[in-house]
């Protein structure tokens, strides 16, 4: 297969989060191409379930809606970007601290971005009050399984 090779998917689903499960398995088969180790298939999901998350219960609070994952290869390079156009976000770079939360009662409270910032190697969030969340998120895979199995 050419490493390089561009592949893109894109995913649209209701904000509820039975389909948080079904973004994770799809993105999970998508990026297979590539050769990722298990740790990486892991970290992957567990950032897209932090952004799908973060879409459903902040950007739209539980309300109707729509997000949208797109997946990026090229060669092993992994792209994710998980959009909502739910309420938006007023300071990113306050959000982005470590245990800052606007929602204290839930689990791992503030810890969503943080993860998302260790699990991958880059992460990008462009947001717009009233409009809406775009969460980039990169990701070099495959750096550990490849064992010389190309023509
Ligand atoms: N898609 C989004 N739309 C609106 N607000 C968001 C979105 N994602 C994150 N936020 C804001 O950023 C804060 C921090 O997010 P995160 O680190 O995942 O922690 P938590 O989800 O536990 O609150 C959230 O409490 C919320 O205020
Ligand atoms: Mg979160």
């Amino acid at each position: 297969m050419d490493r390089e090779m561009k592949n893109e998917i894109t995913l649209e689903f209701d904000a509820v989060s039975v389909n948080e499960g079904f973004a994770r398995v799809a993105v999970a088969a998508f990026i297979t191409s590539v050769n990722p180790t298990i740790e990486e298939i892991s970290d992957v999901k567990t950032a897209l379930s932090e952004a799908v998350t973060n879409a459903i219960i902040h950007g739209y609070e539980e309300k109707e809606g729509k997000v949208r994952v797109v997946c990026l290869l090229e060669g092993d390079r992994l792209t994710v970007e998980v959009k909502d156009k739910g309420k938006g976000i007023e300071n990113v770079e306050r959000a982005m601290e470590p245990l800052y939360t606007t929602k204290p009662e839930l689990e791992r409270s503030g810890m969503g971005f943080a993860f998302m910032e260790a699990f991958m190697d880059e992460l990008e969030v462009e947001s717009a009050v009233g409009e809406g969340t775009t969460v980039r998120m990169r990701k070099k895979l495959g750096t550990e399984s490849y064992l010389g199995d190309e023509e």
